[in-house]
């Protein structure tokens, strides 16, 4: 790809923009409120506001390999506190991916350099589930299901935060976890229980008295 081509599609973008609202820009200027903290994967296929239809200044952002949530990484914790005790975001999103090549590095024996204490945070999901996933022979559905189980404890992780545990005593905000299947486009809602999550964690990672 022509790098100086990226220069003329903004120019394009630009014009297609105000031809809808001439004071496009000038509202984007004046700040904004998302109501959507959306935590996602680096991935070039797996983009955040295309696959969810939505504009910018409606989604918080933050992307990641593999979509995680380590509790040492002053990134995404200052991520989740600014949006949810800021910008008071009403819903936090972990969404993970099927053929999520961190995911698949996690599941290999070999040396990553830097990335190994990266990598480490998807091998302790492993760690944690490796009873349901030692039975699935099936190669692929348990690579599956390993996206789907990194998702479930990268939500765990936003519920240990103290930020996160206010916030939903408070009932002011909602934790979700999905799945971007990448072979069809279809966004999959894991349904996980996060309320009844987050009064079985907070028997070890209360962080208020309330
Ligand atoms: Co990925």
């Amino acid at each position: 790809m022509d790098i100086s081509k990226i220069f003329d599609n903004n120019k394009v973008w630009i014009s297609t923009k105000l031809k809808n609202d001439t004071n496009y820009f000038k509202n984007l200027g004046k700040g904004q409120q998302p109501e959507i903290l959306y935590i996602g994967c680096s991935d070039s296929r797996v983009t955040a506001e295309e696959l969810m239809g939505v504009n910018p200044g409606e989604v918080f952002v933050h992307r990641n390999i593999a979509n995680m949530v380590p509790n040492i990484d002053l990134n995404v914790m200052s991520v989740i506190n600014y949006a949810v005790t800021h910008l008071k975001v009403k819903h936090v999103v972990i969404c993970g991916h099927y053929s999520c090549g961190g995911v698949k590095a996690a599941m290999q024996s070999s040396d990553m350099g830097i990335l190994n204490p990266w990598l480490r945070n998807i091998r302790d999901v492993y760690r944690l589930h490796h009873t349901e996933l030692d039975l699935i022979e099936d190669e692929s559905k348990k690579y599956d299901r390993l996206v789907e189980l990194n998702v479930q404890e990268q939500c765990v992780n936003v519920l240990k935060t103290a930020a996160v545990q206010k916030a939903m005593l408070e009932k002011r905000i909602t934790v979700h976890g999905w799945v971007w299947d990448i072979h069809t486009g279809k966004l999959v809602d894991l349904m996980i229980d996060f309320d009844k999550i987050l009064k079985d964690i907070r028997e070890i990672y209360r962080l208020s008295n309330n």
